[in-house]
């Protein structure tokens, strides 16, 4: 999933529509540089758009201080065979977003401790530096796996990787409030505290973390709890991690016995109080991570209104906080609209519409039940209803692709039109062309796949069957229901089709 996708765009009027094909010398607008875009996939890591950078105060060098991402638990309580940190929030993994809010503090520095569907992760994420933790034996235990990539810096920020709301800011205001200490860790204060490490205090002090598994009933109540989010001095843990025990009721080595061990030891720790901040709430279970998704949910609807972007029936639009949507453009619910998805001024968004990495420009109408992957729409265009653009479907300027109509790997030149019960696939279309009803391109023999190429202004009748690899010139024509196997040249008639008979009809 990882990288960029490139897209040959083939929008323009030209007579010679080979040469566009190979040369993707057309400029379409801003973004289309050399008829190439690119289109930022869901789980692309480089993309920082909607965090920044912050300075840190003068005590704090933070080049000498790496991340640590806990994702290799089990995520027993998802009842889910994915990997709990792969589970998505509004179409993106939840790694990502701890990832993300990471990636502009430290950069390269970010270890990610893997272990059950380490591969999966991987897979997903290929760029990640993965620290192997082959038994999970607790949150104390995965620390301890990732110490040979930790003893070159002076701190670690260890977050789990099941915390998808935290934002740069929230890491950056930790550290510089932590910044000093040995063991640091962020507390929230929370109405039902259930599953989370009571933190436990003495005259106010903080002495140690309690595990909701091994607490006393009656120590229950206590609403402060450990959010999973700490900062550790390394020559401070280095001392404490062989103390480690796992005499618990999980049998596991927590993380959270460092804050008690460093205590016992004279440490400065410190509990870093962030009241009620919803931001730093886990996800273990799928009500959880229904809550969580929602409170996203809302921010990004929320942040788009507030931008200009006319939404119908709000409730119901779910929005990538990775996606941008300019003031103007029009969205109705219900719909989903995932990954790097971009959406210029004036287009206008039916609802149970979805899109998912793909670019649409400006004032094109995506009717109604339409769905979008990896998918380019340009300026003025029509999609829709009920069209499917597969990746690297490309919908030119002013183009029309319609009702069942299915584009893979395939440029719909400007004007050019597709308005029905069509599939197009590994197919360069030029301007002003029309595909009739039914037409088919057979792009596959069952091995490989082969390329249709069109020129302008062509006119393909209904029911046509394209056997690729095939090409049909400027202003040909194809007589409908035709089977064409052979290269059609430019102002031709090309049918293929059993003539007609008509013969008397057998009295009984
Ligand atoms: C943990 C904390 C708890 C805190 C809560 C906040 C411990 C022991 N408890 O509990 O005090 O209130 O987070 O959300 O840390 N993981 C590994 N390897 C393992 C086990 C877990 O990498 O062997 C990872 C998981 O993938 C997850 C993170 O560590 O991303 C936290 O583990 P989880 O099981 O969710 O801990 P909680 O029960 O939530
Ligand atoms: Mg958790």
């Amino acid at each position: 999933m990882q990288g960029k996708i490139f897209v040959p765009i083939l929008l323009q009027n030209s007579k010679h529509f080979c040469q566009k094909i190979f040369t993707f010398l057309f400029v379409v607008n801003s973004t289309c540089i050399n008829g190439q875009m690119e289109i930022h996939v869901l789980c692309n890591r480089k993309t920082l758009g909607y965090v920044s950078r912050k300075n840190f105060g003068d005590n704090m060098d933070i080049t000498k201080c790496a991340a640590l991402i806990l994702a290799a638990g089990k995520g027993t309580r998802m009842h889910s065979m994915k990997p709990k940190v792969m589970q998505t929030i509004l179409g993106t993994p939840m790694f990502s977003y701890v990832d993300l809010a990471l990636q502009p503090v430290f950069d390269d520095k970010i270890f990610v401790v893997a272990g059950h569907g380490a591969e999966n992760i991987a897979r997903a994420f290929p760029d990640i530096k993965i620290v192997m933790q082959k038994e999970q034996l607790g949150t104390g235990h995965a620390l301890l796996c990732a110490m040979p990539e930790l003893y070159k810096y002076e701190y670690v920020l260890v977050v789990n990787g099941d915390a998808p709301l935290i934002t740069n800011s929230v890491v950056t205001d930790f550290i510089d409030r932590a910044d000093g200490c040995d063991v640091a860790f962020a507390s929230i204060e929370l109405d039902d505290a259930g599953s989370y490490g009571r933190v436990v205090r003495k005259n106010g002090l903080v002495t140690g973390i309690v595990e909701a598994k091994d607490l006393e009933t009656n120590a229950r109540e206590n609403r402060e709890v450990n959010a999973g989010i700490y900062f550790l001095r390394i020559k401070a843990i280095e001392e404490l991690l062989p103390q480690l025990g796992n005499n618990n009721k999980s049998g596991e080595y927590y993380i959270t016995d460092l804050v008690g061990l460093g205590v016992a030891r004279g440490m400065d720790v410190r509990a870093i109080k962030c009241g009620k901040d919803e931001n730093l709430l886990g996800v273990n279970s799928p009500a959880e991570l229904c809550r969580i998704e929602e409170i996203l949910r809302r921010r990004t609807v929320q942040k788009f209104l507030n931008a200009g972007v006319i939404m119908h029936a709000p409730d119901l639009v779910r929005i990538s906080p990775l996606a941008s949507i300019e003031a103007g453009a029009e969205i109705c619910g219900p719909c989903e609209i995932y990954g790097h998805s971009e959406i210029k001024s004036g287009v206008f968004v039916g609802s149970n519409t979805v899109v998912i990495s793909s670019k649409i420009f400006e004032n094109a109408q995506i009717r109604a039940f339409s769905h979008l992957e990896e998918a380019i729409v340009c300026q003025n265009a029509q999609v829709g209803p009920y069209t499917r653009l597969r990746p690297q479907a490309v919908v030119g300027e002013d183009a029309h692709a319609g009702n069942f109509v299915e584009l893979k790997k395939t440029t719909l030149g400007k004007g050019a039109k597709a308005n029905h019960l069509t599939y197009l696939g590994d197919t360069e279309i030029g301007s002003n062309t029309n595909i009739g009803a039914g037409t088919i391109t057979c792009n596959y023999d069952g091995k490989h796949k082969y390329k249709t190429k069109i020129g302008d202004s062509a006119f393909i009748g209904s029911n046509t069957s394209l056997v690729a690899p095939v090409n049909v010139g400027d202003n040909a024509l194809i007589g409908a229901g035709s089977v064409i196997t052979r290269n059609v040249p430019e102002n031709e008639l090309g049918i293929g089709r059993a003539r007609q008979k008509n013969l008397p009809k057998k009295i009984q």
